[in-house]
């Protein structure tokens, strides 16, 4: 325990130093999530031209579908026909005119699906936009979403309930509803998030000039000016000069950041945190030994290790063992007893001495992250990667 929390100290004091520098890792109002770009900009297909392979290859990642439009032709195939009963309505998507409705049994009209989000890889939630009495835009979730095995089903975190409801649980007189209503503010988290510009006319949010999904800049700042400079002007960040907790925090401006969270709320038990990669990635001995202390950035034989370890952002994440096992392997060795120790040198109580932290449990041909970062129901019907990297116990 004591262990622990000198772990969660290192994180915060790291965190704490680099929280004022760097205005885009605060989670404030002027944080992305709220991000009001008017700013020229350069279509990720000016980058083509140069970086013909990432570009490419970008088209497929799931950055690069974050929201779509209702018309979306790629949409509307995946959701176009399919129904599902929840809350004890039949809910249903169909085409007319090129254009996503979302139909409900015990409702006159069908509504029209404005905008999508998630790129489908874990669900898909269509929404409704309106406005509120003083005008600010404001989205309705659908009851349905598309889940990842392509069926129809609950959209998370509503408290929907799928099928016929027990009548003794039908709340008396409530009626029948389409989704749930965001207020503006929430709407404008929602889409700050998925998107890569959101502009703003006198305070309210601009959904018509909005740049949909994740493009280059918004994780290439300066990629604008390069591109018009031919390549010659620098970007404004590299992610290379970023600390790994620096590194991992910027990719947590959406994916969620461990200093968001007290303490109380950081345990390896609390399921949902298996949805925010960074806090658990944070958390890990792997990630604070090896990054976060003093003897650890200053050791040359310590790997680098943050989210690009593992993952490239311009492309879905693999699924292939292997692939993960290399880069347990940069740090952890499989000696002569086929068993995993740290193949680094670590403040055991003899100078020099070797950490010994062996994996009895199998050999080097496993399947580490299987074990060790195990997928993990978040309690919304979804799954997601376990990142606090440890050993579990059943
Ligand atoms: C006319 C060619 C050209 C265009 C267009 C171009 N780049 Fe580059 N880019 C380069 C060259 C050349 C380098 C290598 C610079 C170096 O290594 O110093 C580079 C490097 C980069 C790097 C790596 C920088 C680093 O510090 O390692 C990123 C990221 C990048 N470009 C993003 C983009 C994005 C995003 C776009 C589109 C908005 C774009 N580039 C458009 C030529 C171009
Ligand atoms: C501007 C917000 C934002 C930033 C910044 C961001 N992401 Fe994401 N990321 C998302 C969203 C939204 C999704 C969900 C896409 C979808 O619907 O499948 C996602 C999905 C992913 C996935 C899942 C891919 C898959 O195959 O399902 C990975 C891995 C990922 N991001 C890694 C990163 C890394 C690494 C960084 C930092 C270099 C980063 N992200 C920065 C918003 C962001
Ligand atoms: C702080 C940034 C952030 C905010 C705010 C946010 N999202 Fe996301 N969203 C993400 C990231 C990152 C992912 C990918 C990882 C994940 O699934 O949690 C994602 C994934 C999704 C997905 C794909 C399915 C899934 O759960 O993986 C949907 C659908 C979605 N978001 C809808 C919404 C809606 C609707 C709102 C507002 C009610 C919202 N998001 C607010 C960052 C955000
Ligand atoms: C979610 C964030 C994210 C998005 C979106 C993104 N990148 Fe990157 N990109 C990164 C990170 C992080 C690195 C550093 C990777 C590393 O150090 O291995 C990188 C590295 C690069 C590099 C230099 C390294 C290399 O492999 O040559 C280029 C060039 C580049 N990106 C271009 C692009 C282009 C073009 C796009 C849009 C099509 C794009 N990026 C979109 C996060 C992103
Ligand atoms: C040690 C390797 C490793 C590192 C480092 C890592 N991930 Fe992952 N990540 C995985 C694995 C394994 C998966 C599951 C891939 C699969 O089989 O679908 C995954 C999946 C994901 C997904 C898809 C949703 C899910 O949970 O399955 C997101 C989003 C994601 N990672 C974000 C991140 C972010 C952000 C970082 C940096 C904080 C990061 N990851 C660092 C190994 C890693
Ligand atoms: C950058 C180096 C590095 C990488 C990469 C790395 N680890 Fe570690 N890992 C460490 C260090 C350092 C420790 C702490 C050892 C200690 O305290 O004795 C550790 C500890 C562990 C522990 C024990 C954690 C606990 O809380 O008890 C496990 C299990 C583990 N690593 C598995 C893995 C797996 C599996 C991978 C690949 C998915 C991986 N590690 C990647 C450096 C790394
Ligand atoms: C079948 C599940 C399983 C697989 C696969 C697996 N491990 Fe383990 N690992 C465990 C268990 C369980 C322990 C705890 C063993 C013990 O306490 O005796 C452990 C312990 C460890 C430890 C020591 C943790 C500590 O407390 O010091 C490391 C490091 C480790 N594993 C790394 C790896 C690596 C690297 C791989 C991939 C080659 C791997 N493991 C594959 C289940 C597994």
């Amino acid at each position: 325990m004591k262990r622990r929390l000198q772990y969660i100290a290192a994180v915060f004091l790291v965190a704490m130093s680099i929280y004022g520098i760097d205005r885009w890792i605060r989670n404030d109002a002027d944080s992305p999530s709220t991000l009001a770009s008017t700013a020229t900009r350069v279509r990720p297909s000016t980058c083509f031209e140069c970086h013909n392979d990432i570009a490419t290859k970008y088209a497929a990642a799931p950055h690069n579908s974050t929201l779509r439009r209702g018309d979306d032709p790629e949409v509307i195939a995946a959701l176009a026909g399919k129904s599902a009963i929840l809350n004890d309505h039949r809910h249903s998507f169909v085409e007319r005119g090129g254009q996503l409705f979302a139909g409900h049994s015990a409702m006159p009209t069908d509504r029209r699906v404005d905008w999508v989000f998630g790129s489908g890889h874990h669900a898909m939630t269509p929404v409704a936009i309106d406005v509120d009495p003083d005008g600010h835009p404001r989205l309705t979730q659908f009851n349905a979403s598309l889940l990842a095995d392509g069926e129809l089903g609950a959209t998370p975190g509503l408290g929907v309930t799928v099928g016929q409801r027990d009548p003794a649980q039908t709340i008396a007189g409530l009626p029948p509803t389409h989704g749930k209503i965001s207020d503006p503010a929430e709407t404008r988290r929602c889409f700050g998030c998925h998107v890569s510009g959101l502009p703003q006319i006198d305070g309210r949010i601009d959904l018509n000039n909005l740049i949909a999904n994740i493009d280059c800049n918004r994780c290439h700042p300066g990629a604008t000016a390069h591109a018009q400079s031919g390549g010659v002007a620098g970007l404004t960040l590299d992610w290379a000069n970023l600390t790994p907790l620096e590194a991992i925090n910027r990719c947590g401006e959406c994916h969620r950041r461990a200093d968001e969270f007290t303490p109380d709320e950081l345990g390896p038990d609390v399921l949902h945190l298996v949805r925010f990669a960074p806090v658990g990635m944070a958390m890990s001995r792997c990630f604070v030994r090896s990054q976060t202390t003093e003897m650890a950035t200053s050791d040359p034989r310590f790997a680098r290790f943050d989210c690009v370890t593992c993952h490239d952002p311009h492309a879905p994440a693999s699924t292939n063992a292997a692939h993960y096992n290399k880069t347990c392997f940069a740090c952890h060795d499989f000696g002569k007893g086929g068993k995993a120790s740290v193949a680094l040198q670590g403040p055991g109580p003899h100078p020099g001495q070797r950490m010994t932290s062996g994996c009895t449990a199998a050999g080097a041909e496993s399947s580490c992250v299987s074990c060790h970062m195990p997928k993990k129901e978040s309690g919304e019907g979804l799954f997601f990667t376990d990142h606090w990297i440890r050993v579990h116990r059943r």
